[in-house]
Order: structure tokens, then sequence, then C-alpha cells
């Protein structure tokens, strides 16, 4: 399956999301790919030192991703790809060859309404695929006394765009992981708390993707 991280928007939580995706998938005992389709490779050089089980594949443009995405689909069971932050032909690409495209967006009434010009890209390949790729907002940054207003629902349903329920917080510790070159589910009780509602994120967008610890520890055992 192939998964992107898709806002022609820079700053909103897409690397983040990328890169804790992928961990998480592999934590679920799946072999993953991460293609870092973003010319700062920063996802790519964050995995590398996190997770070194994930595969790690750099496509800066659109005729590359367009090429080789389905041949590493097969290889892996999962590809997330990490989207650039702008309205490229890299991002239809990687939209055209997508199955789900999870939106992050920052929890403000501005962010929102950028999301109609920073999901345009995606409007083009939902009309060429017939509706393909799903897609899914996910809140990131939100405050600690945050409500979804209703102008931010109104917005999102605008879009025809579902939003999960689930969200990520604005919380230092995101912003630490990188430069330790870690996910936040190896940063000890510091980072309890950012831990689950990474999984409860992923768990509500990737129900399939779920494995119980039985499953991994047979499937470990087999490998
Ligand atoms: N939930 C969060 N809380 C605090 N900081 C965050 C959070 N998510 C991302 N960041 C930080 O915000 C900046 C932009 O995030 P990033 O994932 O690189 O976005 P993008 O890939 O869309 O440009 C980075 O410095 C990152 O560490
Ligand atoms: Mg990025």
């Amino acid at each position: 399956m192939i998964i992107s991280i898709a806002n022609s928007k820079g700053g909103v939580g897409k690397s983040t999301l990328a890169v804790h995706l992928a961990a998480w998938l592999h934590a679920q005992g799946h072999t993953v790919t991460l293609a870092d389709c973003d010319t700062q490779h920063s996802s790519s050089e964050w995995i590398r030192e996190a997770i070194p089980e994930v595969k790690i594949v750099r496509l800066d443009d659109a005729n590359a991703i367009l090429d080789q995405l389905p041949q590493l689909a097969q290889e892996t069971d999962y590809v997330v790809a990490d989207g650039p932050g702008s309205q490229t032909e890299t991002s239809l690409a990687l939209l055209l060859r997508a199955e789900l495209a999870i939106v992050p967006c920052k929890a403000s009434m501005l962010e929102v309404r950028a999301l109609a010009k920073a999901t345009d890209v995606l409007r083009r390949a939902q009309d060429i695929r017939q509706g393909l790729p799903e897609a899914v907002i996910v809140l990131s940054m939100i405050g600690k006394n945050y409500r979804l207003t209703k102008d931010m629902k109104d917005a999102a349903a605008a879009l025809k765009l579902p939003m999960a329920r689930n969200a990520l917080t604005l919380r230092q510790i995101y912003a630490d992981a990188p430069g330790q070159a870690k996910v936040v589910w190896q940063m000890g009780s510091r980072a309890k708390e950012a831990a689950t509602e990474v999984e409860n994120v992923f768990h509500e967008i990737l129900p399939s993707a779920v494995r119980s610890k039985q499953l991994r520890k047979s499937r470990e055992k087999v490998a």
C-alpha cells in the first residue's frame, strides 16, 4: 500500500508524520519503505538513524515517482511517501500513485482556510482517478486548550475531506526528536503522552495495519 503525506504547504508536520508512520508500521511487523520526495531529505536522514530497518529511497522528480513507486510497493508491505512543501508535479505524481493521502494541517482557522489551496493537487488527482486516493486530514500541532471550532469543521466539510478524531498536540518533544534521531516512543517517559497520541492517530486511520503483539512475535520467529 502506498501512503502519501500531502499538503503543499511547508512546516505543517508532514515529515514528522511520515517518519512516525513509517516507524509505527515497522513496529507493527510490516516491511516499510520511506520514499523521501522532498529535496531537503530531512525525513530520510531522520529515519535512517531512528529505524535503520526501514528502506529509504529518494525520489526527487515526477517521472521517478511515477516509474518507481509501483515496484517499491511490490517489494515492501507499505510505502510511506513524504511530499514536498510546494505544488509541484512531484506532488501530483505522488497522489496519482497513492492509495491513501494523509493531509496534516495545523489547527487554526487560517490554516484550515489555506487547505483549499494546499489540497488543489489532491483534488486534481481525485478528479483524474475518479475519487482516488482516499484522503484524511490529521490536525497537527494543536494547542492544549484547543477546541475544534464549527468554522473549522465547516471548512473541512466544504472540501469533502474527512478529519481524523485523533490529532497530534503541539509538544516540544516532536521538535526535539529529529535532532536526537529518534521517534517519540524511543524517547523515554517524557514522551509517553506523545507516543500514545501518535499510536491513536494511526490506529484510527489505518486499522488494517494494526497487528497484535502475538502475531508480531510469530512473524518475527518465521523471519
Ligand atoms: N506536533 C508538533 N509539536 C511541535 N513541533 C512540531 C510538531 N510537529 C512538527 N513540529 C516541528 O515543526 C516543524 C515543521 O515540521 P515538519 O514535520 O518538518 O513539517 P513539513 O514536513 O510539513 O515541512 C519542525 O521543526 C518540526 O520539528
Ligand atoms: Mg518536510
